[in-house]
């Protein structure tokens, strides 16, 4: 007998997967117990995107969460995702944050952490390594997966054993994309079990429907751990549902022992809430099919889809879908995983709407070409990396990008001041200082510990305490669901409980990209300018000899390439081509619009801070000079 061990991801991957991360803590807490008793191997229920999508949209601190689902689940491992050096952000903290945070993490509940970089760097996953080994966590190193033709099972062995020799406990397979196939699954753990001889824990995403099969190769293979999630948040771009997979290894050598009654007691509870919520199922779309061409993971596809829209251009998805592969091919195919995901997503979106392959280039990706993010598995098209790059020379191999970053723990407890009450509130501040801060505002010493917005229409606001009684709360919410109620207090003990029907403020936050790249951190405030400069009213006829600089995108239009920072240039500047004019953030990137050629700037036709629709004229230039 080698029975398979289970991970269940409901709680952190299946949500974010199929509901945009947007699980509260109210819709965990009365099945906890339930799940708990199962016997997985762990819980996946915090990281990834769950940190900020709590802060971000469900004014849920993520910390509360944390600690509230360890004292209910006190049988069942914790584990979490980590993304190395990025931490649950998008992009590289400080050495001492990223220390601290895994020590935070460890000491409010976490066992497992599952830690990965998008592009197999093992310099970004040095230091959160070190720091759970430090505080006794299980480290678990993963490989991100992709198929590529510098991606071969030597490279992945290569990185395993780099994996191993930074002290890792188990090698997870990181299938993020559902690239994985029966076959290749077999190879991959077959060597990893031989070769490296760590425990293997097998991550599949069901998208086109093989993970299933790939978990049977797997555990034939010698596969000691795979993931799935409850059905209600099954299939689709989630993990393969439970039941199925413990049905289907009954009387095998593989045989998980997990009581299939017991799971489907839980899946009823997820049903309703699922059905409560009016919140999707797991399917899969021919366009998710498709990923075995594209190799688009499911979770991308949904942020290209809302970019899209935002641009008004969903009918260039399939253009789209067709520039990324050859965008990640230029740029040595990093695999399609946050934040890579994002960045080459972007990048392709830009290419396509702009009719221009490459004229517009995100702050992103000159930095993931410069080297900032890490080492690109093969190399770059080196036209593009002059374009980039000018004179400026790459990062060198010998310095671990994460080192550069200079900002530290004490930098930003000083920023925060008295808002922060802990540890936990400095590092919360550290890697989403917006959200944070507007949380802790609201949140100061005696408002409520915790708010929980239940259904679509009732709000409710509760302070956690250990006496507090679960299915009373169930039913008040209930009642004032189904009742002209507007509000109902529970006092009990130390406990109280407000059950209150929500306001247009109270509704879900819309649906909108989680993931979002480093740059979506602020809109820049307005940079002061001379309003002479600006003549957007104008209406008088231009000379015929001027030309008009339009915006390639719908997105806000910046003067200067920094908050109070001089702009790019004013009326009567001779430029060059090439030469930087303005910045339009759009798709939450900060995208440089330079010169297409010579001239002088005649007219700065938008103001500072505006919002402009694609085709806006920006500025017109008389060519030449
Ligand atoms: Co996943």
């Amino acid at each position: 007998m080698r029975p398979i061990h289970i991970t269940d991801t409901t709680l952190r991957d299946a949500h974010q997967s199929l509901w945009a991360t947007r699980m509260q803590m109210a819709d965990m807490l009365p099945i906890l117990p339930k799940m708990d008793s199962v016997g997985y191997w762990s819980l996946e229920v915090w990281g990834g995107a769950t940190f900020d999508a709590a802060l971000r949209f469900l004014d849920e601190n993520p910390w509360d969460r944390l600690r509230i689902i360890k004292r209910h689940t006190p049988k069942t491992p914790l584990q979490m995702l980590l993304r190395g050096q990025n931490l649950v952000g998008y992009r590289h903290y400080s050495d001492d944050i990223v220390r601290r945070f895994v020590h935070a993490s460890k000491r409010n509940g976490i066992d497992v952490f599952r830690v990965f970089d998008a592009l197999n760097d093992r310099r970004n996953l040095e230091v959160s390594a070190e720091a759970i080994k430090e505080c006794g966590g299980h480290f678990e190193g993963a490989i991100s997966y992709t198929v590529s033709p510098v991606h071969t099972l030597d490279s992945y062995l290569e990185f395993a054993q780099e994996l191993k020799d930074m002290g890792a406990d188990t090698i997870c397979v990181k299938d993020m994309a559902g690239m994985l196939t029966p076959f290749r699954t077999e190879k991959l753990v077959r060597s990893l079990k031989s070769e490296i001889g760590l425990p293997v824990h097998v991550h599949c995403h069901y998208i086109g429907g093989m993970a299933p099969m790939n978990y049977l190769k797997a555990a034939e293979a010698g596969a000691d751990i795979i993931d799935t999630a409850v059905v209600a948040l099954a299939f689709g771009n989630s993990q393969p549902a439970v039941e199925m997979i413990v049905a289907a290894l009954k009387e095998s050598p593989y045989d998980s022992g997990l009581d299939i009654d017991l799971l489907f007691e839980i899946a009823e509870y997820w049903e309703a809430v699922r059905e409560r919520k009016k919140l999707k199922r797991g399917v899969t779309s021919l366009m998710h099919m498709e990923v075995f061409s594209h190799q688009v993971p499911g979770g991308m596809l949904s942020n290209l889809a809302s970019q899209l829209e935002l641009q008004k251009a969903t009918d260039r998805m399939p253009d789209v879908l067709k520039e990324i592969p050859r965008v990640r091919a230029e740029v040595g195919y990093p695999p399609l995983v946050t934040p890579m995901s994002q960045i080459v997503g972007t990048q392709s979106v830009i290419n396509v709407l702009t009719g221009k392959r490459w004229a517009v280039i995100p702050q992103e990706m000159k930095d993931y070409i410069k080297g900032s993010y890490g080492k690109a598995p093969g190399p770059m098209d080196e036209r593009i990396v002059a374009k980039v790059l000018g004179s400026e020379s790459p990062l060198s191999p010998d310095v671990r990008p994460g080192a550069l970053v200079t900002t530290t723990y004490e930098q930003m407890a000083e920023e925060i001041g008295d808002l922060a009450h802990s540890e936990e509130d400095v590092l919360m501040y550290a890697l989403f200082p917006n959200e944070a801060r507007a949380y802790l505002q609201t949140h100061q010493e005696g408002a409520e510990k915790a708010v929980f917005m239940m259904g679509e229409e009732v709000n409710t606001v509760m302070e956690e305490t250990d006496s507090m009684d679960m299915n009373q709360i169930h039913e008040l919410i209930k009642l004032v669901e189904t009742s002209d109620v507007s509000e109902v207090v529970i006092e009990e003990g130390d406990s109280r409980v407000v059950v209150r029907r929500g306001g247009a403020a109270a509704a879900p936050a819309p649906v909108a990209p989680v993931a979002a790249p480093a740059a979506a951190a602020s809109p820049m405030p307005v940079s002061p300018e001379s309003p002479q400069d600006v003549d957007a009213g104008a209406g008088a006829a231009r000379p015929t000899s001027w030309k008009a600089v339009v915006a390639p995108m719908v997105g806000t239009f910046y003067r200067a390439g920094a908050p109070g920072a001089d702009p790019f240039v004013k009326v009567g500047d001779v430029v060059e081509e090439g030469q930087p004019l303005c910045i339009l953030e759009a798709m939450k990137l900060m995208n440089e619009i330079t010169a297409e050629e010579n001239g002088i700037i005649r007219e700065v036709a938008v103001e500072n801070a505006k919002p402009v629709e694609y085709g806006t004229v920006l500025f017109y230039y008389e060519p030449g000079v």
